[in-house]
């Protein structure tokens, strides 16, 4: 039986033409590091790292190629702003919907949280927020629930915040690659993405892209040597080295540089629009189901998360894989406040979530078994 894969969320697959080929072929011909020794080889990686940096800046609108930050992941983007930033007992404001990536830094550091209600459709209830939001050191606020695959208003959250001087930090795992953004525009400051989602790359290389006002005031989590002002002790000044002491992940990067140029992501949304909307019309139509998050398509990615009323989620997972070849996640995928917010605890939800690759074909295959098993 062939597999149907739809746990994109989790990490997508197929990986963007060429990804695997660039990395095996750094790997094999070209392997060396970058802002340490001089030869030609190291200067023709480092270009196309610097490459890689300038097209994540022009696609997600970047103030500098030189703010965007590699990382060993968006967790690690994420802890690199809450332990560079959050201190003991300060106030952050961060949605019902958040992951434990964000959740769990902020309570290692001990920040107050406060989350944002929630709406019907599963999106930030702005109008429960008070005017004035000074007193909180930071905003964390996903995108693009991982759970719910709902959009979250974004725009007016960035210009409520700037009207306080609150920084914003954006969770764009299930967002960055999905649909188009511009961070300058929005008034994001910090944006945490992974290579490995909607980008299409592999995993372990995540992305940070900082303004220059905010990279000012987070202070390195990691430090050591970076290629460069090796005379001093002190942490280069400057981005990207005051962010990224060590050695990057060079075929991750060099991956991220294949799929970036292989991926028309205009085309891929509009692909992942037509497949929202024949997924929802075919879950509507399922009885004893129930789907969370907003059903309107233009405020959702391909992520649709299903809570079967007389089954075990968990059950149908299986199911799902056994009888039909059909690759889920169920449980509370790391996000335990989301399915709070959307009234899932603690059972969770099984979880289908799409990539550039999925065809209708297989989302009927997944509708049939869905009300097969119901
Ligand atoms: N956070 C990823 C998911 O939602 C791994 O599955």
């Amino acid at each position: 039986m062939n597999s149907i894969y739809l746990d994109n969320a989790a990490t997508s697959f197929p990986k963007a033409n060429g990804v695997s080929e660039a990395m095996k072929r750094f790997l094999d011909e070209q392997c060396c590091n970058i802002g340490r020794g001089s030869y030609v080889r190291a200067q023709e990686t480092g270009m196309t790292v610097l490459e890689t940096r300038e097209r994540i800046r022009d696609l997600f609108d970047c103030p500098d190629e030189k703010h965007v930050v590699f990382t060993g992941g968006l967790t690690a983007s994420l802890n690199m702003i809450i332990k560079g930033y959050v201190r003991f007992g300060d106030k952050v404001l961060i949605s019902s919907f958040e992951h434990n990536s964000v959740i769990r830094p902020l309570m290692q550091v001990g920040a107050q949280i406060v989350r944002i209600p929630a709406d019907e459709d599963g999106r930030s209830n702005l109008s429960a927020l008070p005017e004035d939001l000074s007193s909180f050191r930071l905003c964390i606020h996903t995108f693009a629930s991982n759970v719910t695959g709902t959009i979250q208003p974004i725009a007016p959250l960035a210009r409520k915040l700037k009207d306080s001087s609150v920084p914003l930090c954006i969770d764009a795992a299930q967002a960055a690659g999905h649909f188009p953004f511009s961070m300058s525009s929005l008034g994001i400051d910090a944006l945490c993405m992974p290579a490995h989602k909607g980008l299409l790359a592999a995993q372990g290389l995540g992305i940070l892209c900082i303004t220059d006002g905010f990279a000012e005031l987070l202070e390195p989590l990691i430090s050591g040597g970076t290629g460069s002002v090796s005379d001093s002790f002190a942490i280069p000044s400057y981005l990207p080295d005051r962010f990224e002491a060590g050695t990057l992940n060079l075929p991750g990067v060099i991956g991220l540089h294949a799929a970036l140029e292989a991926t028309d992501f205009k085309a891929n949304r509009l692909h992942e629009r037509k497949l929202i909307e024949h997924f929802t019309r075919g879950l509507l139509g399922i009885p004893y189901i129930r789907v969370i998050g907003s059903l309107r398509p233009e405020l959702r990615v391909g992520v649709f998360s299903v809570d079967f009323d007389r089954r075990d989620n968990a059950e149908i997972a299986y199911r799902l894989e056994k009888e039909f070849g059909i690759l889920t996640r169920c449980g509370l995928h790391c996000a335990p406040d989301a399915h709070r917010a959307s009234g899932t605890f603690p059972e969770g939800t099984v979880r289908f979530s799409f990539s550039p690759a999925t065809t209708e074909e297989e989302l009927d295959a997944a509708l049939s078994a869905i009300d097969s098993l119901a």
